[in-house]
């Protein structure tokens, strides 16, 4: 794994869309593995910023996004869908029907599941999956487990997670139980994994996730495998890891 150990968020938000901009422009019809949450917002920004600038093309990329939560449908403001499509995918020039996330409308699981698998089976290799982390070592919403799931599942949320996601929601009682999320094993054939980790209340899991052993107990512990696996830390997220 290398780490690149930044000042802020700001600067961390830059270098991944650097790095981002970087593979769309190499390889103008590659695929780009999505995440949502707090992390990733700000290379969003950026990445529109570079497209509103006319530095960056987005007419043949291909998007997977990792998540979505169970019940909830594009509408919902609280969606991952809605969420893909306010902060990047209205923002830039990604045809909408080459950006692929999880049905959260579909009841059944198995249907959603294996429907998202064809979907990540077409579309083929990831070039670049973008990830944040969760307190807990979550990637994707692969929550602590016995092993490491493969490829698209529903999981059951920790209160770790709801905890953590209840701040989007007006109450606890409105954070959704389940996810379809994409599995490690996918995850892992990402020919890059780029991970984002910000802030003080990160220190103690991503010390975890670099210095700790693998085990699917800290399910990001798995990257230190991962042949080009690439952590942007600010110095907040890094304050307990000893480079
Ligand atoms: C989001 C996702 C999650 C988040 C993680 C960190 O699609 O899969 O694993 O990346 O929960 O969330 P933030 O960035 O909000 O701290």
């Amino acid at each position: 794994m290398k780490v690149y150990k930044v000042k802020d968020y700001q600067e961390l938000s830059r270098k991944a869309a650097n790095i981002i901009a970087a593979q769309v422009i190499m390889k103008p019809d590659c695929v780009l593995g999505l995440a949502t949450g707090s992390s990733p917002v700000g290379t969003y920004d950026n990445l529109t910023a570079m497209y509103e600038k006319g530095d960056l093309d987005f007419s043949s990329v291909t998007t997977v996004n990792l998540d979505e939560y169970k019940g909830l449908d594009a509408s919902n403001d609280q969606s991952y869908r809605y969420f893909m499509n306010t902060h990047l995918f209205n923002r830039v020039n990604i045809p909408m029907e080459r950006t692929f996330v999880p049905d959260g409308t579909e009841t059944d699981s198995e249907k959603a599941c294996s429907a998202y698998n064809e979907i990540l089976h077409s579309v083929g290799t990831v070039d670049l999956q973008l990830l944040g982390l969760g307190h807990d070592g979550h990637i994707g919403f692969n929550e602590p487990a016995d092993y490491f799931p493969d490829e698209t599942h529903c999981v059951d949320l920790t209160e770790v997670t709801i905890q953590a996601n209840k701040r989007f929601f007006q109450s606890e009682a409105d954070v959704p139980r389940q996810a379809y999320t994409m599995g490690i094993g996918t995850i892992m054939r990402a020919k890059m994994v780029l991970v984002v980790v910000s802030g003080a209340d990160k220190a103690d899991i991503l010390n975890q996730v670099i210095t700790g052993p693998v085990t699917p107990q800290v399910p990001a512990s798995i990257l230190q495998f991962h042949p080009n696996a690439v952590i942007i830390a600010d110095e907040a997220a890094l304050s307990k890891t000893d480079l």
